[in-house]
């Protein structure tokens, strides 16, 4: 029997990620971290200082460039033309520059594409801004997961604190309004809840409340 796609999409710093490795690792599905391929393109644009909102040099970059994410014991690993970039892809600079490269309709089509054939097979968790709408808009699960910014910019702040990172958390909230309002307002597949989703607010929950939450509801749709 073929197994189930699980979509999960959501604002920045909801919790996706962790979220979604969690109900993956338990499933025994393999989970794609979406956000981190447009991240490695966008490192890679920077770098060759690519205009970040030239749509088709940016599609002629991603065609020559190879995104590989890899199951690591901690984290998923994020290769970049066979070079780990998993810590890089996480920076300041990528982080608050990725909405821009996201937006452009070249760029988007190309990683639907990929990230659709990685699906081909059932058996994965996959989250991002669009999954449930664009990438598998047939999957079995669906999940919107919303947390206030407050919730979002405060769980932000103690991950950087707890890195020994210094951090502000009037900049990380902004920082994060600021990308939400860009993700949402864009053209092109914008961040917005499917019809058919199960919307969870994590503001008050726990991370094991929303993976047995979520786990709840793909034993339903199993
Ligand atoms: O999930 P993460 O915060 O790493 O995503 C980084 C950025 O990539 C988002 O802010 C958004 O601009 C873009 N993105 C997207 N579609 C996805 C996943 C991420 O546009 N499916």
């Amino acid at each position: 029997k073929k197994r189930i796609n699980i979509a999960i999409d959501g604002p920045a710093g909801a919790g996706k990620s962790t979220v979604a490795r969690q109900v993956a690792d338990y499933l025994s599905f393999l989970y794609i971290d979406t956000g981190a391929m447009y991240r490695a393109l966008t490192y890679k644009a920077i770098e060759r200082e690519i205009d970040l909102e030239n749509g088709p040099l940016l599609k002629e970059l991603l065609n020559e460039t190879i995104i590989d994410l890899k199951v690591g014991e901690e984290e998923q690993h994020v290769f970049l033309d066979n070079k780990d970039v998993t810590t890089d892809i996480r920076s300041y600079n990528v982080t608050n520059n990725v909405s821009f490269v996201a937006r452009q309709s070249e760029v988007r089509e190309e990683m639907v594409k990929r990230q659709k054939v990685l699906a081909d097979k059932g058996g994965v968790v996959m989250d991002g801004r669009d999954i449930g709408t664009h990438v598998l808009p047939n999957s079995e699960l669906k999940v919107f997961l919303i947390a206030s910014v407050e919730e979002r910019a405060s769980r932000r702040y103690k991950e950087l604190i707890d890195k020994g990172i210094e951090a502000d958390y009037n900049t990380i909230k902004d920082e994060i309004a600021l990308r939400d309002k860009r993700d949402t307002e864009r053209e092109v597949a914008p961040l917005v809840k499917a019809d058919d989703a199960s919307e969870i607010d994590t503001t008050s929950m726990t991370i094991s409340e929303v993976v047995d939450c979520i786990l709840q509801l793909a034993k339903e749709r199993s």
